[in-house]
């Protein structure tokens, strides 16, 4: 068995396969609301063979919401549908995971193929939709200039993201990630770019890391022993935030309960990699941290050929696996990667719908 299809128990789950379906946006949602759209998305990932399928960064609030389209577990109101969502991933065969965000400065704008750029019009004038973050500095690109939080304005903000943890665990997720990447909320707190405070959540790292930790902590009472906890870091966010910085808060984070750092980079500065993209472009994020934190770590960034996926995993520079933008390609990559990596019995992977006649039709010689 290859090490791509060797299962993996983190706490108290069982993934089936080392292949994760990372977070990805549709700003799909009605209201916040998960939609026809969300379902639909998540079951065809997720009945493609993953081990864990991650539902995009939803909001732990309404003013970090990124459009009008994101999803949201800021309110009770969101526990039924969220749970309809959790157990359709499953019935699909793959565990269900959940990334909570808040983006912060970046916030309220038009989704990315409407131009992305800071909302304007009727939804914008919401009054309840001001956006916030560490310091009042924003993000340039014409986007808002966000209200800096004070210091009860960020135990409100940390407060919120442990409520909404409640949430997701009441859906029934059964996989947490905390968003720590891509310039949003939290990556804004740890940048001494977008952090200038003067109160203990800025200034040294130990105060910068603050926020992150004490959602951490919070999070962790609530969220089950048997359940693991990610964050996504930026591993380097190509302003001042270096490896180093990652790696000593990774340690920091594993000794709150942390079991899964997911290695993507950007957002501070500019975005991820290099143009052209390489191929695992973001990699070596994960080894250095799995190396010199000594944590478990997900590799994520142009992972596309099954081979390539392997060899990351046999190299120990990573745990598991995350296939992006290549499963949105292909969303039976997971069973395609079985099938490549000569595996005894790719077609469990898939659903019996599909099963069935798959199997039968390779009976009789044909893939
Ligand atoms: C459509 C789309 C939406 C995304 N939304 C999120 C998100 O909600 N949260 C997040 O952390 N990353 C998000 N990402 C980044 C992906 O999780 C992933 O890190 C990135 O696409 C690189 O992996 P890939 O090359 O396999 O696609 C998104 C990417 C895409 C393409």
């Amino acid at each position: 068995m290859s090490k791509l299809f060797s299962p993996i128990d983190l706490r108290g789950v069982r993934l089936r396969n080392r292949i994760v379906i990372p977070p990805m946006h549709q700003y799909a949602a009605d209201q916040g609301h998960v939609s026809d759209w969300t379902m639909m998305n998540a079951g065809r990932f997720a009945a493609g063979g993953p081990g864990l399928f991650f539902v995009e960064s939803t909001k732990v609030e309404r003013r970090g919401a990124g459009t009008v389209g994101d999803l949201g577990l800021w309110d009770d109101k969101f526990i039924p549908g969220m749970t309809r969502l959790a157990d359709f991933i499953r019935h699909c065969g793959a565990v269900p995971g959940i990334q909570l965000g808040h983006s912060g400065r970046k916030a309220k704008r038009f989704r990315p193929w409407e131009g992305g750029q800071a909302l304007t019009g009727p939804d914008s004038e919401d009054p309840s939709w001001r956006i916030i973050g560490p310091s009042a500095i924003a993000q340039g690109n014409g986007y808002e200039t966000p209200e800096a939080l004070d210091t009860a304005g960020v135990r409100t903000v940390i407060a919120n993201w442990i409520a909404a943890a409640d949430r997701a665990r009441k859906a029934g997720f059964e996989v947490l990630e905390i968003h720590g990447a891509h310039g949003y909320l939290v990556n804004q707190f740890l940048s001494d770019v977008t952090n200038q405070r003067s109160d203990e959540y800025g200034g040294s790292f130990e105060n910068r890391t603050r926020f992150l930790c004490e959602i951490i902590e919070g999070v962790r009472k609530i969220w089950p022993d048997d359940k693991p906890l990610f964050v996504r870091l930026s591993v380097e966010d190509h302003a001042n935030w270096t490896v180093a910085d990652s790696i000593a808060l990774s340690k920091r984070l594993a000794d709150l309960g942390v079991d899964v750092i997911d290695c993507s980079s950007g957002g501070i500065g500019r975005s991820a990699g290099g143009s052209p993209l390489e191929l695992g472009y973001q990699v070596p994020y994960a080894a250095a941290l799995r190396r010199d934190a000594g944590i478990k770590t997900m590799a994520v960034g142009l992972i596309i050929d099954p081979a390539h996926a392997e060899q990351i995993l046999e190299a120990g520079d990573a745990d598991l696996i995350a296939v992006g933008r290549e499963a949105q390609n292909d969303p039976n990559w997971p069973f395609h990667a079985a099938v490549a990596l000569g595996e005894e019995s790719p077609f469990d992977l898939l659903p019996d719908q599909q099963r069935h006649w798959l199997a039968n039709r390779a009976k009789r010689g044909w893939r």
